[in-house]
């Protein structure tokens, strides 16, 4: 077994570099299918996600290499369509199901085991299928298999109900050789729909509007191989900036895209934090003190992201005053304030909304991660906490943080991974 251990109290000082997006890694390496050349994929973050998305086109047929630190070489040319993807993987990694959009666009069927993910309430995927429908593909799902199928799919317009990255992506992928004009309405803005885009387009597709709220695709016959970068990671870059905000000092957040940062800039700055945006790096100054208590609501980009709330709230634990989290994308993502109440803060949450209560310190206590970012929370916790934290269940960390401990001891944390004998 392995756990983080981490010495609280240090400011951090000096330089992270961020890498690259792991949710645009990963429909972009489901959209290489795509071409019947090699794609050779840049920037790519040694992740566990990564890893599984590798496993799975390998699953299928795919060839994939990864020559160098960073950079995967996919080559698509094997895939066997027919192969289905069992529970098995798509358990692991909840972006498998990404492969239902480019293989249904490129073969005309495809068959993935649903998706699993961090559980933080209910995931349906009932506005991907509406996309995949609209499309003329016929969607069934039976033994928790969904297989859509679709020889010859049509362009036509697509209104999601509501703001929905995966749909957005899988109805992009689905679209993009389609016979003629798809207009995807009510589409997510993320920065990595409109990296998908760029790869889709570099592949010879025909997308416009990724980032806005109407995303038009004109199908494409063919599609070719193509050497593309990712995007920096804005929740990565997003987690850096909060820890040295909570921890105090001064750290540049290097290799970045500010603009993608900038709901989380102006929170922080809400709190007083010292933000200094540069060309590709935001310097963080802080005094490490009680910042101001402010008040987060999630939402969809460009509003302040769903998958920095734990670490923001894990800030708010130490600030002057009493502070208000609205969690307005998912159902149930609090869970990790359990975790942070034995560490002694004081949180109440009522449905949707958590109100934290400013305290002195937080207490080094034994913590888990509940999931990626709950994970990510732990750790900001634990470099602010009075004491040895130790952090367990860190395989949801490693999911989606390349080199996490050499990032943060980079800066001054005291923070180690430790095997132990489970027994
Ligand atoms: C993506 O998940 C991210 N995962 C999540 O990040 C992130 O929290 C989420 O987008 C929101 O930004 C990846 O990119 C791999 P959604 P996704 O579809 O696509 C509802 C992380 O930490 N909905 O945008 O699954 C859904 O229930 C992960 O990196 C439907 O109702 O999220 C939710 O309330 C965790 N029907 C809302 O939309 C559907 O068919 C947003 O979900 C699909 C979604």
């Amino acid at each position: 077994m392995e756990r983080f251990v981490i010495r609280g109290g240090n400011k951090l000082n000096g330089t992270i570099n961020i890498s690259g997006a792991k949710n645009a890694a990963l429909p972009i390496i489901a959209a290489s299918v795509f071409s019947g050349e090699p794609c050779r994929i840049e920037n790519i973050p040694e992740i566990s996600d990564v890893r599984m998305m590798m496993k799975i086109l390998r699953f299928i047929g795919a060839k994939v290499e990864a020559p160098e630190k960073g950079v995967i070489v996919v080559d698509p040319s094997g895939i066997n369509p027919e192969i289905t993807i069992p529970d098995e993987m798509t358990r692991k990694l909840r972006a498998s199901y990404y492969l239902l959009g480019s293989l249904l666009s490129k073969y005309g069927t495809a068959s993935v085991a649903l998706p699993g993910g961090c559980y933080f309430g209910v995931r349906p995927i009932d506005q991907h299928i509406k996309a995949f429908e609209a499309l003329g593909a016929s969607v069934n799902t039976d033994n928790a298999i969904v297989n859509v199928k679709g020889e010859e799919l049509y362009g036509s317009s697509i209104y999601l109900d509501v703001v929905s990255v995966g749909a957005t992506i899988n109805a992009m992928l689905a679209a993009v050789m389609a016979k003629g004009l798809t207009v995807i309405e009510n589409a997510a803005r993320e920065p990595h729909i409109v990296d998908l885009a760029n790869f889709l387009n570099s592949m010879g597709a025909d997308v416009r509007g990724a980032g806005t709220e109407v995303i038009k695709i004109r199908g494409v016959e063919n599609m070719h191989g193509c050497t593309y970068s990712i995007i920096p990671d804005q929740i990565e870059a997003g987690t850096y900036m909060v820890a040295a905000a909570a921890a105090g000092g001064d750290v540049i957040v290097n290799n970045v895209i500010p603009k993608h940062l900038e709901s989380i800039t102006n929170k922080l700055e809400d709190c007083g934090i010292t933000v200094i945006e540069g060309d590709e790096s935001v310097r963080i100054i802080s005094e490490g003190k009680h910042p101001k208590a402010c008040r987060v609501k999630t939402s969809p980009h460009p509003g302040f992201p769903t998958d920095m709330q734990p670490q923001f709230a894990t800030l708010l634990c130490i600030c002057n005053g009493t502070s208000t989290v609205v969690e307005d994308v998912w159902d149930n993502r609090f869970k990790y304030v359990d975790q942070l109440r034995r560490m002694g803060a004081n949180i109440m949450v009522n449905g949707d909304t958590a109100l934290i209560t400013g305290v002195d310190a937080l207490k080094a206590a034994p913590v888990e991660a509940d999931d990626l970012r709950a994970g990510a929370a732990m750790v900001i916790a634990g470099l602010i906490a009075q004491g040895e934290t130790y952090v367990e269940n860190i395989k949801y960390i490693d999911r989606g943080y390349e080199d996490l401990i050499e990032k943060l001891s980079g800066v001054g944390a005291d923070i180690k991974r430790v095997t132990y004998d489970e027994d």
